[in-house]
């Protein structure tokens, strides 16, 4: 099929190398010049396992190519996908500024068209928005009717950060919210040759099903993230805990990691835009209001258990090690990680904060610049002289530093990990003092 993607953030240029891998010819269109030239050169703007060498093998290929020219685009294909980032307006609210801009463009080309196409809506957006806000737009400004002259339909992705590929080609299950039959088997063929489930609803249950799938799992981690602080009262192991109820095929072991708290750019903000909307419309969210109290409250759960082992109470002129920035491993990605309000709060406090990540410095200086903020790509400067080490983000090359690194290079040796994620026992045979969230032990 001839497919065009429009956007090529993270989740544009995923779906668009993905579906040229499959075989379809896909034009990708972005506003922003350097981006289209480096696509097509095949070099990946961003940073995202396996996608670099897709997308130089398609683009080789001639199956992929990028343009800023929209209407070359859409001319060119019978199905398009917006994939135009929606982000957080200050209110809380997702802010349709790229998705109203994208379907006004679309909408005045396929007025000058007579062939039939398909729009569909891959950016995540609050329930009701393909029906209510995209459909007359392009209703308007192509001067056609959805339904009759194009079609239109909401597809969410599901796609998890580090893993896209993987999820986009192997899915759990291929949501399709098409307006009509016509539209819902257009949308149904791209996916032609995948085995997973697929299920037919109308777009506005498909955007529900995606907000809620996120502020589901986002409720699993807040609910773990309270049962480990219990746990370390009551003297027991989060992991053990999470191990047992996860074992019940109903509740399963995933996203049951008990840490300091999810981060990234799209648990909080759509938690956070389904909780505003369900308040808008008369049907508080008691649950989404308190899976992002307890959100906001996790990270700090690091400082607290750090000012509990000092003597003096006190973080002033502490040197404070910082294991890891980005919002999870494998990704440069800094939006909404815990490791800012961590570390705003120990600057705060008067301490002196080493920090390094394996990739996300670069974008972490560009949120959060401070006098007593060292960020540096080594290890050793973190750990040498410090007060305290924490453990934020599990990065693979951090757990597997050996406990006497930390013993030879630290003042004080005293790890906090935040992500339950090393081998207590290993570091107190060393004599470092261990502590961990959710463990009581
Ligand atoms: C998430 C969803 O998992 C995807 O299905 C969805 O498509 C995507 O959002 C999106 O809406 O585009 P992502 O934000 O990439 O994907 O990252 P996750 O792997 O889900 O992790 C999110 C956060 O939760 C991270 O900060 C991670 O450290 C934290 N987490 C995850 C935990 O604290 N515990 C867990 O058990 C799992």
């Amino acid at each position: 099929m001839k497919i065009a993607v429009i956007g090529t953030g993270y989740v544009g240029l995923v779906t668009g190398t993905c579906f040229a891998n499959k075989g379809h010819d896909v034009i990708c269109v972005d506003v922003i010049e350097e981006k289209i030239q480096k696509i097509n050169e095949g070099t990946v703007p961003i940073f995202e396992e396996g996608l670099d060498e897709m997308l130089k093998d398609v683009v080789s290929k001639k199956k992929l190519k990028a343009t800023l020219n929209m209407k070359e685009a859409i001319t060119n294909s019978e199905l398009i996908y917006i994939c135009v980032g929606t982000p957080s307006k200050e209110d809380g609210a997702f802010d349709y500024v790229y998705l109203k801009d994208a379907a006004q463009k679309i909408g005045e080309v396929i007025k000058e068209l007579d062939e039939y196409k398909v729009i569909v809506v891959k950016s995540t957006c609050s329930p009701g928005t393909t029906m209510n806000l995209v459909k007359p737009i392009l209703e308007e400004t192509s001067q056609k009717t959805a339904g009759k002259d194009f079609g239109l339909g909401m597809n969410p992705e599901f796609l998890r950060e580090g893993v896209a590929i993987k999820d986009f080609l192997n899915p759990d299950r291929i949501v399709v919210g098409g307006i009509d039959e016509k539209s819902q088997e257009i949308i149904t063929k791209s996916y032609e040759g995948f085995e997973s489930p697929f299920l037919n609803v109308d777009p506005t249950t498909a955007e529900m099903i995606k907000i809620a799938s996120n502020s589901f799992l986002a409720m699993k981690i807040s609910f773990i993230n309270e049962i480990a602080n219990i746990a370390e009262k009551i003297g027991s192991d989060i992991q053990d805990i999470a191990k047992g109820i996860g074992m019940d095929d109903r509740i399963s072991i995933r996203f049951l990691r008990a840490g300091l708290g999810y981060g990234g750019s799209c648990f909080p903000k759509d938690i956070q835009a389904l909780h505003r909307q369900s308040v808008e419309m008369g049907v508080p969210s008691d649950l989404l209001k308190a899976t992002m109290k307890v959100n906001e409250a996790q990270p700090l759960r690091a400082a607290e258990i750090l000012i509990e082992e000092m003597d003096d109470r006190s973080l002033e002129n502490r040197k404070i090690g910082v294991l890891g920035l980005a919002f999870k491993p494998d990704t440069d990605d800094v939006r909404e990680a815990v490791s800012i309000t961590l570390i705003e709060y120990l600057l705060e406090r008067g301490a002196k904060v080493f920090a390094t990540d394996p990739i996300a410095i670069k974008n972490f200086r560009e949120i959060l610049n401070h006098e007593n903020l060292t960020l540096t790509s080594k290890v050793e400067d973190v750990l040498t002289d410090s007060d305290a080490c924490i453990l934020v983000t599990e990065w693979k090359e951090y757990l597997n530093l050996s406990p006497s690194t930390f013993k030879e290079l630290m003042k004080i040796p005293l790890v906090i990990d935040g992500r339950r994620s090393l081998d207590a026992e290993k570091f107190r045979n060393e004599e470092i003092t261990f502590k961990s969230i959710g463990l009581g032990r």
